[in-house]
């Protein structure tokens, strides 16, 4: 997109007064940050169901390109195919299940199996089974690696959805008017420049309830007080996703004239920065702002991603659930092109100082939490409006996938990508285990094998 047909940025909806009026709305209970049931169903209702960002199209240069991923302890890499699309699917070989792709990343377009050297091309085709030409009615294109959903949006954004059932719901459906939201920032106009990772010891919800507000940010992010005014903060919730709004500071301050000088090239992300001074002499001048009058384009994506576009950089997150009380933060940071290198460190530093103040009120939350004492609290109808919107969408799609499983009598796996060619021995197999996983051996006692 060019640089001309970037949007004007929205402001933000007024608030409905009638919302003030609307007390008495509490958390979800705590027993939901640390059950290992609970996070058993969020898999199959949410992350099993809903589109769940990966990258970004900008980081696949070539046919064979491909980037690997764990989400919810499934392996998959999505690839650049010989035709320029992107394509998700199982990193599980189709005949033993080994995986396909051993690396984070890497380039090819053969996928040769290092266990037994069957090969797939870049749209997931068995080209090579060695000897299973031998075998009579042995059929290649029924051995295709196992193909995910991939949407590839008009700014470059990459999602998968587990979901392998008739009942998935399309991109644009789920995310309705994102991609349109997205017009406001040229995202062709950044280039990729890094990732990490932390690991938390906290539920996955405990980092989105911080996520989805900004009213602990007068108390757990000092700096952020002289970038943004905290009291036009507002979370904004759509179709599956929440648009954040915030006014970026821009008044004359006054700034100690020789200071500024010094530090000319100091942004609205040297947030909290101290500088000292010899001078006493003080002239208002104008804070630099590279955002110009740009606010900044903030969505957070049911359930677990954020795409932030600011000025010199934006980053996305992926929060991905290992245990009810232990996720994983993806971070990867794009930066305008031609970006100086000392302002991209200054964008990450400050990305790193505000994830840092977050991880630890996540912490020492699900540290109370996992204690047992407390179940729900409060939740404020405007300022955690965001809270209550996906906590809803969380509570609302548990209880609904439960009540499917309840009238279905078994459990459902929409991820499940096994079952359809398989033969009647193995359905009936599957259903033993799942008869044994739900009993026990011994129908008396239903617990399980006694040895
Ligand atoms: S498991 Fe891949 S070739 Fe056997
Ligand atoms: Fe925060």
């Amino acid at each position: 997109m060019s640089s001309a047909e970037i949007a004007k940025p929205a402001p933000p909806p007024e608030d409905n007064p009638a919302d003030k009026l609307l007390p008495g709305e509490h958390t979800l209970p705590a027993s939901w940050w640390t059950s290992q049931k609970v996070l058993d169903f969020e898999k199959k209702a949410i992350f099993s169901k809903g589109w769940l960002y990966t990258t970004h199209s900008i980081r696949f240069k070539k046919a064979g390109d491909y980037y690997s991923f764990t989400f919810l302890g499934m392996n998959f890499f999505i690839i650049k195919t010989k035709s320029g699309e992107l394509k998700a699917f199982h990193n599980v070989c189709r005949h033993r299940a080994y995986p396909v792709v051993r690396k984070e990343k890497g380039s090819s377009i053969i996928l040769g199996c290092k266990y037994h050297g069957w090969s797939y091309n870049t749209d997931g085709k068995l080209t090579k089974a060695p000897h299973f030409n031998e075998i009579e009615g042995f059929d290649p294109e029924a051995n295709s690696l196992f193909e995910i959903k991939c949407h590839t949006g008009k700014h470059g954004h990459v999602y998968i959805n587990f979901d392998n059932t008739d009942s998935a719901v399309p991109f644009e459906e789920f995310f309705e008017g994102l991609e349109d939201e997205m017009n406001e920032y040229d995202f062709e106009d950044y280039e990729y420049h890094m990732s990490y990772e932390l690991d938390g010891e906290f539920n996955w919800k405990t980092l989105m309830d911080g996520y989805q507000e900004c009213y602990h940010c007068p108390t757990a992010h000092p700096g952020l007080a002289t970038a943004f005014k905290m009291e036009t903060y507002k979370v904004v919730p759509k179709g599956n996703y929440c648009r954040h709004y915030a006014k970026i500071v821009e008044e004359e301050i006054a700034i100690p004239t020789e200071e500024a000088d010094a530090d000319e090239e100091s942004s609205w992300f040297g947030f909290g920065k101290k500088k000292q001074s010899t001078t006493k002499k003080t002239e208002p001048i104008k804070k630099e702002n590279p955002g110009g009058a740009f606010n900044g384009l903030w969505c957070y994506l049911f359930p677990t991603n954020g795409i932030n576009c600011y000025s010199p950089a934006w980053y996305s997150i992926r929060v991905l659930p290992i245990t009810p009380t232990r996720t994983i933060l993806q971070y990867d940071i794009y930066t305008k092109k031609g970006l100086a290198d000392d302002k991209k460190k200054e964008f990450v530093d400050f990305l790193q100082q505000v994830e840092l103040e977050d991880y630890n009120l996540c912490v020492a939350t699900q540290k109370n939490l996992n204690q047992g004492v407390y179940s729900t609290g409060y939740l404020h109808p405007l300022k955690e409006k965001g809270v209550l919107y996906y906590q809803g969408l969380v509570k609302d799609m548990v209880k609904k996938h439960y009540n499917l499983e309840q009238e279905a009598g078994k459990e459902i796996n929409p991820a499940w990508v096994g079952g359809k060619e398989n033969s009647e021995e193995a359905a009936e197999l599957e259903a033993l285990c799942a008869k044994i996983e739900c009993q026990g051996s011994n129908p008396e006692t239903k617990s399980g094998l006694e040895w």
